[in-house]
């Protein structure tokens, strides 16, 4: 095994774990071996761990007193041909805003030219933004897919990628021309992603949603996510409209999530972006089934979507996460996210006022680290700071040189938390590290975004 990028890590480490929202543990070491946690102790037994892990000699990086590391960010949701749009485009609904400008610059990427530069600064900006794994739509492209895949790898992230399949109610320019195109495209792609061994990517099933899939095509990509053991990720309940057009388009069905349980979409490794508009039958349905959700607030604002009421998927148990569904949503940081996601639940609990308990930072925080590692079911790998765990954490500096986060108070580790969470940006993300190894730092951002 390569020892290059075995380290240990001293200072002050912050994460959720399954009983609290967010822990922080000071004066501690983690030791870091084959990119994975091989010790968490005092620092005061740095020593005798080295040596009882034959670790001896590996690099030491000491936290300044106010500088923390937290677990890498989890984008449970993205769409990174959007990215061109991120910012723009805000003023129409759902079906319109696909129709007018998400279908149009998702198509440029048959453009392989096109295709490698938008992608390489999507996927560098969604990383400087401290999203050490994201699960990522692509479009309907297979080799443009795989170029995504290729970028990924190159800049060091954790990553699920979808090639998407699509073949009715979609524009003549936009569309996948049979369902057999699409499934043997799709098998195309997952034999060329495993062919390329990577070391953090994987494929995932990736239905745009019952709008843009007839049944059969659904019903076979069911099966290719059971043939290869995959996971699965669609869109489900985001906007009223959305729903009535699905109802329409299958009356024979209970319920649009009962489309997808049927045609056998729903499975314990399903992420299913949105769900606002959920009736209890649907979320009893995704409960037994074990689905994970992806909360994406930002954009169920900006194109007006709808609340998603997270407190209640999270008192019946579902699995969630965050994701930033950009471009739906116009920023690529989860850092956003986890706000937005407090703007809605406060917003919640002023329409229904008694009793409602919103969210808190620390909540928010679970969600984006260990409720993102559940819904990408990958809970034994990732999501907080456990020996056997892949090391993929930040380092956060407060005071970082172009910081706009002043810290004025005693109780440092919990003021500089919060802060950050509240109004850090990616500046005060110093170091980002994946398993084990640092992936990314100011100076190799700089020349990515020169080529502007
Ligand atoms: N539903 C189907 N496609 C999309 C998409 O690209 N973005 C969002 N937010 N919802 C969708
Ligand atoms: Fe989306």
């Amino acid at each position: 095994m390569d020892k290059k990028n075995d380290v240990v890590l001293c200072g002050t480490f912050i994460h959720a774990t399954n009983t609290e929202s967010a822990v922080i543990l000071n004066d501690k070491c983690i030791g870091v071996k084959d990119g994975k946690i091989e010790f968490i102790d005092d620092i005061s037994l740095v020593e005798k761990n080295l040596k009882q892990h034959n670790m001896e000699g590996t690099k030491i990086i000491k936290m300044t007193e106010r500088q923390f590391m937290i677990p890498g960010f989890i984008d449970t949701h993205i769409h990174a041909p959007q990215y061109p749009n991120a910012g723009k485009g805000l003023d129409k609904g759902l079906l319109e805003w696909l129709e007018t400008y998400t279908f149009p610059v998702e198509s440029k990427f048959k453009d392989l030219k096109y295709a490698a530069s938008a992608y390489r600064k999507a996927v560098n900006r969604v990383l400087c933004n401290g999203t050490t794994t994201a699960c990522y739509y692509a479009t309907i492209d297979t080799d443009a897919t795989l170029l995504l895949c290729d970028i990924i790898n190159d800049l060091g992230q954790r990553a699920l990628v979808g090639k998407v399949n699509m073949n009715i109610n979609s524009p003549d320019y936009y569309v996948e021309a049979s369902v057999e195109e699409s499934i043997n495209e799709t098998r195309r792609y997952i034999e060329a992603v495993k062919s390329r061994k990577y070391t953090t990517i994987q494929p995932i099933i990736t239905p745009r949603f019952a709008i843009a899939c007839c049944k059969t095509l659904m019903k076979k990509l069911g099966d290719l996510a059971e043939e290869h053991n995959l996971p699965i990720q669609t869109h489900l309940c985001e906007t009223k409209d959305e729903v009535s057009f699905v109802n329409k388009l299958f009356p024979d069905y209970d319920s649009y999530a009962d489309v997808y349980d049927k045609t056998g979409l729903l499975t314990e490794k399903t992420v299913l972006a949105h769900c606002v508009h959920l009736t209890q039958p649907e979320i009893d349905l995704i409960k037994n089934r074990k689905c994970g959700v992806s909360h994406c607030p930002n954009s169920n604002l900006s194109l007006r979507s709808g609340l998603l009421d997270a407190r209640n998927l999270l008192q019946q148990d579902i699995k969630m996460g965050l994701g930033t569904d950009v471009s739906g949503g116009y920023h690529p940081s989860i850092l956003d996210a986890m706000r937005v996601t407090l703007h809605v639940s406060n917003t919640q609990s002023l329409l229904k006022q008694n009793g409602y308990t919103p969210l808190n930072m620390k909540e928010a925080f679970s969600l984006a680290t260990l409720g993102g590692a559940k819904v990408l079911s990958m809970e034994d790998v990732l999501g907080n700071f456990e020996v056997g765990k892949y090391f993929d954490a930040l380092l956060i500096d407060p005071c970082s040189e172009h910081s706009v986060l002043d810290i004025f108070d005693d109780d440092i580790a919990n003021d500089c938390f919060e802060k950050f969470m509240f109004t850090g940006d990616d500046r005060n993300i110093s170091r980002i590290f994946i398993g084990g190894k640092e992936v990314h730092n100011p100076v190799d951002v700089f020349s990515v975004q020169s080529t502007c």
